[in-house]
């Protein structure tokens, strides 16, 4: 397994350009199973979870090719197997994307269930509870959703809890079901949105993406488009967060900056000059240490639960103490013992995390346990004395196209080292 080697106490300077979002760029990927001619994917972050989704669809028959632009062209015309298997599921749950454009199309789809995940259980029950209320028949048995329906009907969804794939899979679902579905208590998030504007592309009919109801009007099929992925507000904020913990001026380009306003908010609070530009945010420091912020984490536009990790690196060495609030997972604090082995000061107390910022934290191998657990881990040792080693990776490239290719441009001292296998 590979591991990162960070040599602490550089600063961040320079600018950066963000990639497309892994969020968004997943459920779009998933989305090419309802179109019945060839489409083109632009923007798309070269990761693990985006080699996963391809495995998945190639399995199942789509034709997939990347170019040198790394455009993914899918080609779903003819599909021949309508299965998610075990294997490639567990690695990355969002798997459960191709479950409603399989039913919606093909009538039938086998996904195998998710399973745990170190940040909490993590159901689909929503999921499931939403394609049978627009008419599917679905059995769980022996770790599989095995779903069939003859067309599947619109109908009125109230989801109990907001979710994001939750909202995308019911709304990829209905763009293809007989008459009007309405989402209520749907997720906001802008990559709902992007997935949107996608499948409005392809020639479904959607209104209200981006607010808490989602009206779809069923159609009787969808064609390929040309799509381009928005950028990954996660990362943006992530490469935003190192700048401010290291003392550092960080611009980040080709970002959108009317999607960060939480993040931003708390980066200001935190001491931090922000300037925005058409596509870009800096980030500037101007070498001082950053104040301790409150966190609470909720539903977009509410502060993301993906930059919850990467905050509680930057309380870890600010000036005062913070209290961290997560709402959304019940397990989301893994990356809180890895910084204690560095010598941070932190208190778990259920879902909440107090922490005492210092200044004296010292390297010591770590362990990285999920995506944005192990950028928090990269961000704390930039400002670690000491070279710190951040074992089990591959969560990271799961997520960051190339961190420490990016950060290195940025300034950071950090080596990849392979494992010998
Ligand atoms: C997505 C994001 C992930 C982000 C999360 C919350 C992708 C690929 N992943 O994950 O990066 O951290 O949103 O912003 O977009 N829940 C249920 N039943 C369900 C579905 C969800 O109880 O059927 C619960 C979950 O356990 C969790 C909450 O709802 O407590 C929100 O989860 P959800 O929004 O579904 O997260 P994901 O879509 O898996």
């Amino acid at each position: 397994m590979d591991k990162l080697r960070i040599e602490g106490g550089t600063p961040l300077n320079g600018d950066i350009w963000i990639s497309g979002a892994k969020n968004a760029a997943l459920p779009i990927i998933a989305s090419t199973l309802l179109a019945e001619t060839p489409m083109t994917i632009s923007n798309v972050p070269h990761l693990q979870d985006v080699t996963t989704s391809m495995e998945l669809l190639a399995q199942m028959g789509v034709k997939l090719t990347v170019d040198d632009k790394m455009n993914i062209h899918a080609d779903a015309s003819s599909v021949s197997c309508f299965n998610a298997p075990y294997e490639l599921v567990k690695t990355m749950r969002a798997s459960i994307l191709v479950l409603g454009p399989l039913l919606a199309r093909f009538g039938e789809a086998t996904v195998s269930l998710p399973g745990g995940c170190a940040i909490g259980s993590r159901p689909v029950n929503l999921h499931i509870n939403g394609l049978r209320k627009m008419g599917a028949e679905i059995n769980v048995e022996s770790g599989f959703i095995q779903a069939k329906a003859k067309k599947l009907k619109g109908t009125v969804l109230n989801l109990d809890l907001v979710t994001v794939t939750g909202t995308e899979n019911l709304m990829m679902a209905a763009t293809l079901a007989e008459g009007q579905t309405v989402i209520e208590n749907a997720a906001r998030e802008p990559e709902v949105v992007d997935l949107a504007e996608c499948l409005i592309k392809m020639g479904a009919k959607i209104s209200g993406a981006g607010t808490s109801q989602i009206i779809i009007e069923g159609v009787e099929n969808l064609s390929g488009c040309d799509y381009k992925v928005m950028p990954d507000r996660i990362e943006t904020g992530t490469f935003l967060v190192g700048a401010a913990m290291t003392g550092g001026k960080v611009k980040a380009k080709n970002t959108r900056t009317d999607l960060l306003d939480a993040v931003l908010i708390k980066l200001k609070e935190a001491g931090a000059k922000i300037t925005l530009g058409e596509d870009w945010i800096e980030l500037d420091m101007q070498g001082k240490r950053p104040i301790a912020v409150d966190i609470h984490t909720a539903p977009y536009p509410a502060f993301p639960t993906d930059m919850q990790a990467q905050f509680t690196a930057l309380n870890a060495v600010a000036d005062g103490v913070a209290i961290i609030t997560e709402t959304i997972f019940e397990n989301r604090f893994m990356h809180v013992n890895e910084m204690q082995r560095m010598g941070a000061n932190i208190k778990l107390e259920g879902n909440t995390a107090i922490v005492k910022g210092c200044q004296n934290l010292k390297a010591a191998p770590v362990m990285a346990t999920d995506l944005r657990a192990s950028a928090s881990l990269v961000l704390i040792a930039l400002v670690a004395e000491g070279s710190t080693l951040v074992d089990r990776i591959y969560h990271i490239d799961r997520g960051y196209e190339r961190i420490e290719e990016k950060m290195n441009q940025l300034g950071a001292k950090i080596t990849r080292e392979r494992s010998r296998r």
